[in-house]
């Protein structure tokens, strides 16, 4: 893994935004993996403000979100798709077709989790995922647990990843209990990943993603195991090599 570490969360945003802009500036026909959340909204923005400017296109590219929620309309101000459409795919020139988010309201939820896999399979491999880490360590909505899955799949969400999210919401009977999100292998057939980590709140579990063991009881610690792993982060960790 790589740490690039920032003073403050615009300078980190740039970065972010400059790296995939610079991935598909070298390969117009790059394969994305967008992530959703807080994190990634400044540095979406920072894409929009390099395309307005006319200095990068999208036209060929293609990206495949993370996750999306169950049960939501994609029309709630929630759902993952609406999230990509107002922070990013409503202001750039990317082709509607070429953008994929899960379906959370198929009505064969593993019929759809098999067919986002095939897709993604077919088309991919993706050449940048984009990451953020939850509190509790999970990547995508990859849970902590005993088990973790290869494929993507619906998950029932953790008490504390639904309280961390309701912030969104008007109350948290409102976040959704379950959601479908790429799998752990899904996730790590990525040929670079990205991984931004916001916030002093994060540091710890972010220096027991880089530093602690590997472990499916935090699911961003296999990503020591990924050949291409990039931090960017404002907070204060180090990245102790052991070798
Ligand atoms: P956040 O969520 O960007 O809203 O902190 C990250 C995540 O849960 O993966």
């Amino acid at each position: 893994m790589i740490l690039h570490k920032f003073k403050n969360q615009s300078d980190l945003d740039r970065a972010a935004a400059d790296l995939i802009i610079s991935m598909v500036r070298s390969k117009p026909n790059a394969i994305l993996g967008m992530a959703t959340g807080g994190t990634p909204v400044g540095l979406y923005k920072e894409i929009v403000k390099t395309y307005q400017a006319g200095l990068v296109s999208f036209a060929h590219a293609k990206t495949f979100n993370l996750d999306e929620y169950v049960g939501l309309p994609v029309t709630h101000k929630e759902s993952y798709r609406n999230f990509m459409q107002t922070n990013l795919f409503d202001h750039i020139d990317i082709q509607a077709g070429n953008t994929h988010v899960p379906d959370g309201n198929a009505a064969d939820v593993d019929a759809e989790c098999r067919l986002y896999d095939k897709m993604m399979f077919e088309q991919g491999p993706v050449d940048l995922q984009l990451l953020g880490i939850g509190g509790n360590g999970h990547i995508g909505f990859n849970e902590p647990d005993e088990h973790l899955s290869r494929g993507t799949y619906k998950v029932t969400l953790k008490q504390e990843t639904r309280e961390a999210n309701k912030r969104f919401f008007n109350h948290i009977d409102e976040v959704p209990t379950h959601a479908v999100t790429m799998g752990m292998g899904t996730i790590m057939q990525a040929r670079a990943i990205l991984l931004v980590v916001k916030g002093a709140e994060k540091a710890e579990i972010l220096d027991r993603t880089l530093n602690g063991p590997i472990t499916t009881q935090l699911p961003a610690s296999l990503l020591q195991t990924h050949p291409r792993v990039i931090v960017m982060t404002d907070c204060d960790v180090n990245y102790k090599v052991s070798f």
